[in-house]
């Protein structure tokens, strides 16, 4: 192994468990998704695999900015541009991130 792939691996590591100790707000993300979002984009597993862990950032970068356009117009424009989006939308992108279509996880429960 050389030094760089070792020097990854821990880093992945170092990820996978802040992962678990942010565990409650992926739950917590994961339930506001179901409740939400499931309606329009199927389960947790289908709507979390709609992008990358990359995209999922730039999607929720500066208040979720990204993804509340992309709601403009449509009938979930009225969460995504009041408070119920502002107070769950850190808890959603822990949710989205961790399943990320490049995450290589699953939610136990879709
Ligand atoms: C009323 C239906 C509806 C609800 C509820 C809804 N969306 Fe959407 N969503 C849409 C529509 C319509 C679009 C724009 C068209 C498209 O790209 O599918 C969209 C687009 C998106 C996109 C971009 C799609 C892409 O291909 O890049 C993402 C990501 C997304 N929604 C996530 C969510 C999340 C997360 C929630 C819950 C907080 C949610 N949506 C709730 C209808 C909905």
């Amino acid at each position: 192994m050389t030094k760089s792939t070792s020097l990854l691996l821990a880093t992945v590591i170092a990820f996978g468990m802040m992962a678990t100790t942010a565990s409650a707000d992926i739950r917590k993300g994961q339930k506001t998704y179901l409740k939400t979002c499931k309606t329009c984009h199927g389960n947790g597993t289908k709507g979390a695999a709609m992008h990358t862990q990359a995209e999922w950032e730039s999607l929720f970068a500066n208040g979720g900015e990204n993804i509340v356009k992309q709601h403009a117009g449509s009938k979930a424009e009225g969460f995504f541009t009041g408070k119920g989006f502002e107070n769950s939308a850190q808890d959603l992108r822990d949710f989205l991130f961790e399943y990320g279509n490049d995450s290589g996880n699953v939610p136990s429960c879709g």
